[in-house]
């Protein structure tokens, strides 16, 4: 099966595929079932970055690495040819400044990027200094999923202030579909419309967005967009 929105799946640098790690997928078998389909699409490589959330996922190195070589080896076994990776996506709150602080390694996307989230209730109160103190760290900040933060609706020019900090956005695909509301399939597409978008994720956690994600094709204008050199994707 080759999608309609074939153009703009290729890369992928958000997902909760790791088993048993966050609230994404629970099984090796499932893990396996979202990589073929994902396939399907025209996805050849994943780069999958579970939560690391302290007192609720208490992810790290520690737990994230031995899950990707364990779903690498499923992979292989399985005859699945998808290219396989982990980072993690960081909630940005003292537990996260702590680790920077402290030197601790960080999971990356390509050796640089950083992918962080906002608490869906609140901005955090410091996030110039995270950012600022991330970037002299040399990483590259991604902030995911900017449109789902309904707290910052109301405010495009915050969006313009991070991008000048050289802080990158990444929107989810799921978004664009409408999957999470209208409001916030319009920032989204406000966003886009912008030039503020980065790069694009599935955020896939389980079968209800794999659906979406393989259904009907995005509308053409909009694929166009994406698929017109300004999403960066396909640099990892
Ligand atoms: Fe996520």
């Amino acid at each position: 099966m080759r999608s309609d929105n074939f153009e703009i799946y290729r890369q992928d640098m958000h997902s909760h595929l790791l088993p048993g790690l966050d609230d994404g997928v629970k099984t090796t078998e499932d893990a396996l079932s979202f990589i073929r389909q994902l396939g399907a699409l025209g996805y050849t490589k994943l780069i999958t970055t579970p939560h690391i959330m302290s007192g609720l996922y208490n992810n790290g190195p520690d737990t994230i690495l031995p899950a990707l070589d364990r779903l690498r080896a499923a992979a292989l076994e399985a005859g699945i040819t998808t290219e396989l990776d982990a980072a993690a996506e960081y909630l940005m709150d003292d537990y996260f400044e702590s680790l920077l602080n402290g030197r601790e390694q960080l999971l990356t996307i390509n050796g640089q990027y950083i992918l962080v989230e906002f608490s869906f209730v609140a901005l955090p109160f410091n996030y110039r200094t995270i950012f600022f103190n991330l970037k002299m760290a040399g990483y590259e900040p991604i902030l995911a999923h900017p449109e789902r933060y309904m707290y910052l609706h109301h405010d495009l020019d915050f969006y313009h202030e991070l991008h000048e900090a050289g802080v990158q956005l990444q929107v989810n695909i799921l978004s664009l579909y409408g999957y999470y509301g209208s409001r916030v399939q319009k920032m989204a597409l406000q966003l886009l419309d912008a030039g503020l978008v980065a790069f694009t994720g599935t955020d896939l956690h389980h079968q209800r967005h794999m659906d979406v994600l393989g259904g009907k094709p995005l509308d053409a204008g909009l694929r166009a967009k994406l698929a017109g050199g300004v999403i960066k994707n396909e640099l990892l």
